[in-house]
């Protein structure tokens, strides 16, 4: 294990504009929170936040009585987070580039000041106001990375309707499940995605998910200009509704526990579920990490390379930097075009301050050599993010040296769909860091392990990775399914909240993510479920059983194993695994996919029917030797079968 401490950039110390410069400083901000939660908060938040009636309560409920009610935070309190997104800073920053965007082609910029933002969503709300859209609503917006994405995500904000953005890569089944799941009657879309030169279909998409459902109203931006099908009546151009819309609108008032948005996010059983994130406390939690974690001054030009599409979309290009008055970049693009410097040049062209990506492109880029990082200069370039997986010493040492020249801080941040924003990571200007560990929490994130015999592990040691306290960020509940909230996050070390990660701790204190603990597995950052990839492969006829496990993936974190059972008579060939293939990639989407399928004679199962997932993944990272007690299996010469016709997957690291 790395345990080597880099020391805060000199630079980015003494630079920093921000009165929190020592870890001394940042421990008694932690103890401050500690001793007086709704104090600290109440003062943060009304600090931060635009509020029309600010609040006067800090934290309700408990993690103790969760079952009955929801925890709430500032529940007194009244705003519209658009009007600290936005009408605030008309006055100081209504100049300032809040948007900048990159288009698919590099020579494709948009600069979009507040009040040009401020502008198109007061339009856009006008807009969507006239199709219907109310106070609770929801609406589903199905988009690519443009700017028109984030004004849908606004202008449905300052309705007070909630939006609920499903990621371009989804398939129609996954759109459709969301739209029903929610009750969406408004979906926003764009005739055509662009990635690498590649078109994507997302308005045929919508087409195909809303068949049969009561969905009142297709908004379509005009994107490619592809040919799309039309539903009249139902469809309606997005320019055609926006552009006559007036640019005045009064924001509609909101509680702090309204509902802003719902994000749907896989699970170790059954559908993914939608997690609900209020206004408030959301906002509130957003802002504090993206100013502090990020070191934010107010010349950054700042920029978060994932999609709307997933929670580090949502918190950190949107809400926690607009809540900032931040620059804050709206890539289109991939990091591998044109070719694998694309990143780089993009620092040099808009001399980006501050870079937040995830482990796997780093590893991907790093692979594709030096020269396409060297080509760029980045000495505009001070602190550089990571989050979504565990990030390998070999790639954050490669971020830290060759990207950021030994200049930079590296801010490796774990936080989840569920936590809102960032819970453990270093402060940029305050925090030594070391190689591969998220280091130390964020005040009201009061982290603690678990061993196997469910007790607490004091000191160095390792264990399932739980929190004591409600922080304001928490996802409030699961979209009508409370109790499958109370039970998957709640059930687990009652009355915690259990992460789902393994963890570490070191004699420093400082923490080490080790990855899902659940049967959730993480590809290239995107988070999914074994269960979904088994129903999808059990749908094909010929299938009659499957089991699916993670492995280690040099390049993605984790690849993808599945163990499959074909039905009698029936025989594995190309075409039956190309109906594999196709099965996920309808059921789930195209990022979605099997890395290496295995015909076993059964599963290893134990007496009551239980796959004994452990072997299976035991298997699949090439470490057979030593499986742990086998002796509750069902027929033990299956295991046997399963480690002769082991395979070696691609990439196994
Ligand atoms: O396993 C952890 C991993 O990503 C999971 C959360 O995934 P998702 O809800 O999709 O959110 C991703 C973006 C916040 C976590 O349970 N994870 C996230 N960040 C890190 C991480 N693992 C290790 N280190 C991180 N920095």
């Amino acid at each position: 294990m790395h345990d080597d401490i880099f020391p805060v950039p000199e630079g980015t110390r003494q630079r920093s504009p921000n009165p929190l410069t020592t870890l001394d400083a940042w421990r008694a901000m932690r103890a401050d929170a500690q001793h007086d939660p709704d104090a600290f908060w109440l003062a943060e938040t009304r600090r931060r936040i635009a509020w029309r009636t600010p609040p006067t309560l800090g934290l309700e409920g408990s993690f103790r009585d969760i079952g009955e009610q929801p925890v709430a935070w500032f529940a007194d309190g009244t705003l519209n987070v658009t009007e600290s997104c936005l009408d605030r800073h008309l006055a100081t920053r209504g100049d300032k580039v809040a948007i900048l965007w990159e288009g698919d082609e590099p020579d494709q910029v948009r600069r979009i000041t507040y009040a040009e933002l401020h502008a198109m969503v007061c339009k856009a709300a006008n807009a969507l106001s006239d199709l219907g859209v109310r106070k609770g609503h929801r609406v589903i917006i199905y988009m690519g990375m443009v700017p028109e994405a984030v004004v849908a995500m606004l202008a449905t904000a300052r309705l007070g309707a909630v939006h609920s953005v499903v990621f371009g890569g989804f398939s129609s089944d996954s759109l459709r499940d969301r739209v029903i799941d929610c009750g969406a009657r408004v979906v926003i879309t764009m005739d055509e995605g662009l990635r690498g030169g590649r078109k994507i279909p997302l308005k045929a998409t919508v087409d195909h998910a809303c068949l049969g459902l009561d969905v009142q109203h297709v908004v379509v931006l005009r994107h490619t200009r592809g040919p799309v099908g039309w539903v009249e009546g139902r469809d309606v151009d997005w320019h055609q509704i926006v552009q006559p819309a007036s640019a005045e609108h009064r924001a509609v008032e909101c509680a702090a526990e309204d509902p802003l948005f719902i994000l749907y996010t896989s699970g170790s059983t059954g559908k993914p579920k939608g997690l609900v994130h209020t206004c408030g406390g959301y906002l509130t939690w957003v802002s504090f990490t993206h100013q502090h974690v990020f070191d934010l001054r107010e010349d950054d030009v700042y920029a978060c390379v994932a999609d709307i599409g997933w929670i580090t979309g949502h918190s950190y290009i949107v809400y926690g930097p607009l809540a900032n008055g931040a620059t804050t970049l709206v890539f289109e693009s991939t990091p591998l075009y044109p070719d694998a410097g694309r990143y780089w040049d993009m620092v040099e062209r808009h001399k980006l301050t501050i870079f937040y990506t995830a482990p796997t492109a780093l590893r991907t880029l790093a692979a594709a050599g030096d020269a396409f990082v060297e080509r760029s200069n980045r000495s505009s370039l001070r602190v550089l993010g990571t989050v979504g997986e565990p990030i390998n010493p070999g790639a954050w040492i490669w971020y830290h040296g060759v990207v950021g020249e030994g200049r930079c801080s590296i801010v490796d941040t774990w936080w989840q769909t569920e936590t809102g924003g960032i819970c453990i990571a270093p402060l940029a200007a305050v925090t030594p860091q070391k190689p591969g560990s998220a280091t130390l929490p964020m005040p009201s994130i009061e982290p603690f392990l678990v061993d196997a015999r469910g007790d607490r592990v004091r000191g160095p040691g390792s264990g399932l990775l739980c929190l004591e306290w409600p922080w304001p960020g928490i996802a409030r509940t699961v979209w009508g399914d409370h109790e499958r909230y109370v039970s998957t996050y709640f059930g687990q070390v009652p009355p915690y909240y259990f992460t789902g990660d393994g963890c570490r701790r070191d004699e420093d204190g400082y923490f080490w993510i080790t990855g899902r603990v659940d049967d959730v597995i993480n590809v290239s950052g995107h988070r999914m479920g074994t269960a979904e990839f088994e129903s999808a492969l059990v749908s094909v006829d010929a299938i009659a059983e499957s089991a699916v496990v993670g492995y280690p993936h040099t390049m993605k974190g984790q690849g993808v194993y599945a163990y499959v059972v074909v039905q009698p008579g029936v025989a594995w060939t190309a075409e039956l695994e190309r109906a594999a293939h196709d099965s996920i990639r309808t059921s789930i989407g195209a990022h979605a996919r099997v890395d290496c399928f295995q015909l076993v004679p059964g599963l290893p199962k134990t007496r009551s029917g239980k796959v004994m997932r452990r072997i299976l993944r035991k298997v699949a990272e090439g470490d057979p030797s030593n499986l742990g007690d086998l002796s509750t299996l069902a027929d033990p010469s299956v295991v046997d079968a399963i480690i002769d016709g082991a395979l070696t997957p691609p990439n196994r690291g």
